[in-house]
């Protein structure tokens, strides 16, 4: 099987996995506006998946659509028998490799066992990698941070990971207990990358944290050419079209955001039908609940900020109910600027 690692240009992008924003939709939307080299899929757990009760879920949040491909699935957890499992169960859902989060900073994950709590059990972090890589032919990966509560826990905490051959490795350059609140470690990429050499050199190199957009990837990649690619997060709220080098415009954004809506509701409605015919209700989809409403709000800003006016636009348009709403909203304001142009 071909390593999705090997095939791609050097100094790639990736889209950082973003729990409740990198979802089958959102990715749509990057890949219209203009797509990194590689996606990846917000994390699932493990477990979740190995349940009865979860499986449909996780299935849901594993959905992937043509445009996606390249992508990798994030997934997180503590138990190698369910790593084993739901690895054994990626490639035929159309994915190009796997990831493990050994990172993640929240305290339930952390509670749980997962995320950054694997820095803290070194042990079961290298049994993870292990039964995720021998119940596949995907490659895997890790995403992790540079230590748990010190910087420099990176120097023991990367070597343990190294030591498996990692297909990639993704280091956020900050702590947990930084989470983000103080600037990536910039200054640490040419000791990491020594590190990763020296223990491993075939395994590709990412380094995530504070990087915006594709100038700042040219900039550090013009700064330390031999890294092997560069995963930006945050920086799609600031502008979707950050791994191109367009400066939209807002009408473009507003289309954007109108292809949102439309991607919503396209997804609302697969997902109610799916529901009506497991229940037997001869497809009724008004009666079967489909995507909540609420957290597509959070999107919003991205498409709606930095011009006169745009704060009152986004409060009308966080008091809508539904896609519908939404759409009018927009329309009223549009024609009310198309008017004020007229007047000027
Ligand atoms: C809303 C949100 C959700 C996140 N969810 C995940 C996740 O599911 N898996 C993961 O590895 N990291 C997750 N992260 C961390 C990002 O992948 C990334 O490491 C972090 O935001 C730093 O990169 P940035 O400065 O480019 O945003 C999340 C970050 C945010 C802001």
């Amino acid at each position: 099987m071909n390593n999705i690692w090997n095939e791609l240009p050097h100094g790639f992008t990736v889209l950082a996995p973003m729990e409740g924003v990198t979802d089958v939709i959102f990715r749509q939307v990057i890949a219209r506006a203009g797509r990194p080299d590689l996606f990846f899929t917000e994390f699932t757990n493990v477990s979740s998946f190995a349940s009865e009760k979860g499986r449909e879920n996780a299935l849901e949040r594993l959905a992937v659509v043509p445009t996606d491909a390249p992508i990798i699935a994030q997934i997180w957890g503590k138990n190698p028998e369910h790593f084993a499992e739901l690895a054994g169960a990626l490639e035929d859902l159309g994915f190009s490799g796997l990831d493990i989060n050994m990172g993640c900073p929240d305290r339930h994950v952390n509670a749980a066992g997962g995320g950054a709590a694997m820095i803290r059990t070194p042990d079961l972090a290298v049994e993870c990698l292990r039964r995720a890589r021998e119940a596949t032919n995907l490659p895997v990966s890790v995403k992790t941070r540079l230590g748990y509560t010190e910087v420099n826990e990176y120097r023991d905490w990367l070597p343990v990971l190294l030591e498996e051959k990692p297909a990639a490795l993704t280091v956020h350059l900050r702590t947990r207990k930084e989470m983000s609140k103080v600037p990536a470690h910039f200054s640490l990429i040419p000791d990491i990358l020594g590190l990763c050499r020296a223990f491993s050199p075939q395994t590709k190199v990412i380094f995530n944290g504070d990087i915006k957009d594709l100038a700042m990837v040219r900039e550090l990649s013009g700064k330390y050419p031999q890294v092997d690619g560069w995963m930006i997060g945050r920086g799609v709220f600031e502008n979707p079209y950050c791994f191109t080098e367009h400066e939209p415009i807002q009408t473009e954004l507003l289309d954007l955001l109108r292809y949102h809506l439309e991607l919503f509701d396209l997804e609302d409605g697969r997902l109610k039908a799916k529901r009506a015919m497991a229940l037997g209700d001869g497809g009724d989809t008004k009666v079967r609940r489909g995507l909540a409403f609420d957290p597509l709000k959070h999107y919003f800003k991205i498409y709606v900020h930095g011009f006169p006016g745009a704060s009152e636009l986004r409060a009308k348009m966080m008091e809508c109910k539904n896609t519908a709403e939404v759409r009018e909203v927009l329309k009223g304001w549009v024609s009310m600027a198309q008017n004020a142009c007229k007047m000027v």
